[in-house]
């Protein structure tokens, strides 16, 4: 019998999530039924989107009920398999949450395939997030050769991929990320053509500086004072994929509405199109077309990453915190010791 950690949500935060909104606890793992694997967890994927599971507002999936285990994305090992596709040490991931073992259906799982890249890629950069990116950039950004896109939280999964994908496709990458290290990071080792600390006072002027025939993609992450300072500048039939809103996440009002005449009127005099997405709707039909094409990019060091791993289970709330407000410096995941 194997006595497996699990991170439960202890209570619902309100404004910032505290370490006190979680529980650590150990629980019993029940044997395998047909049909089912039993997995011992490698590395824990932390994402933005959590901090939603956490709250009961309404959203695009179901919240985690209190003292429910945190939902994740993990890769992790096969200990033993009722299924036929699965055998002990296979490499997989799966949806198991925050714990340390799993037993789960084997068809909720999938082989992790890389390419030849580290396994953690697989819940980053050739994952969840890097699919993300190019899967909005695609199918709603449409960047032209000779386009500038911008994109903020720019050194993180998404943004990284985002400004690289542009840059592939003959377009301008202009980065918006928190700090000189994340900037610098954006520009000399992703390659944008610019980073723009989005610290600065003087975001507004800067943004216009290296945007000077104004921005035709913005991929928007983060909204907040990122969005105010982007608005002004999108040009006439720009793209607006609206993929996160991360600067709001924490937010405990609803009230922040004052911004709603300047977009809408954006909006109408510039023939915006501003469309929201969940990278789920285009998976099922183009997640394997996405490995094939960045995988051997990846594998091949043409498109980079950064990931930002922490040793230990029990430091996921901490780490997960700390990321709604950029403490992250690439990709975070947590190693299972
Ligand atoms: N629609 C979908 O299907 C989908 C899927 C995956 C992710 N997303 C969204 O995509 C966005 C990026 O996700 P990710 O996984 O790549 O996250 P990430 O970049 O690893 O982490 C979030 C980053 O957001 C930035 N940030 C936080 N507060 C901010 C603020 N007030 N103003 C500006 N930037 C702020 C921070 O970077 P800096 O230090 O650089 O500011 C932080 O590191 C998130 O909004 C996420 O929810 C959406």
């Amino acid at each position: 019998m194997i006595t497996a950690k699990r991170i439960v949500l202890a209570s619902r935060p309100t404004g910032a999530p505290k370490p006190e909104n979680f529980r650590v606890e150990d629980a019993e793992l029940p044997e395998a039924d047909e049909g089912e694997v039993t997995v011992r967890i490698l590395y824990l994927s932390l994402d933005p989107y959590m901090r939603g599971r956490m709250s009961e507002a309404k959203s695009y999936a179901a919240p985690v009920p209190v003292d429910g285990v945190m939902e994740g994305e993990t890769i992790g090992e096969v200990l033993k398999s009722r299924h036929n596709d699965f055998a002990p040490g296979d490499i997989v991931r799966g949806r198991t949450g925050w714990v340390t073992h799993a037993v789960i259906r084997g068809d909720r799982l999938r082989h992790v395939e890389t390419h030849g890249a580290p396994l953690t890629t697989a819940i980053g950069v050739l994952g969840m997030p890097g699919f993300t990116a190019w899967s909005g950039l695609k199918f709603i950004g449409k960047p032209k050769p000779g386009e500038t896109v911008a994109v903020a939280a720019a050194s993180g999964p998404v943004g990284s991929m985002v400004g690289q994908l542009a840059k592939l496709w003959g377009a301008r990458a202009v980065g918006i990320a928190g700090g000189a290290d994340k900037c610098a990071f954006v520009k000399d080792e992703l390659g944008f053509h610019a980073a723009i600390d989005h610290r600065s006072e003087n975001l507004p002027s800067e943004l216009k500086t290296v945007c000077a025939d104004g921005i035709d993609v913005y991929f928007e992450n983060v909204g907040g004072h990122v969005w105010d300072a982007v608005l002004p500048l999108l040009n006439t039939y720009g793209r607006v994929p609206v993929c996160g809103l991360v600067a709001h996440y924490n937010g405990t009002s609803t009230s922040e509405s004052d911004r709603l005449p300047e977009t809408m009127s954006a909006i109408l005099r510039q023939s915006l199109l501003v469309r929201g997405f969940i990278q789920t709707e285009f998976a099922p039909d183009h997640f394997d077309e996405f490995l094939s094409d960045i995988g051997p990019r990846v594998a091949s060091g043409e498109i980079k990453y950064r990931e930002d791993i922490v040793d230990g289970f029990e430091n996921a709330p901490e780490a997960f915190i700390s990321m709604l407000t950029g403490g992250n410096f690439g990709k975070l995941i947590v190693q299972l010791s």
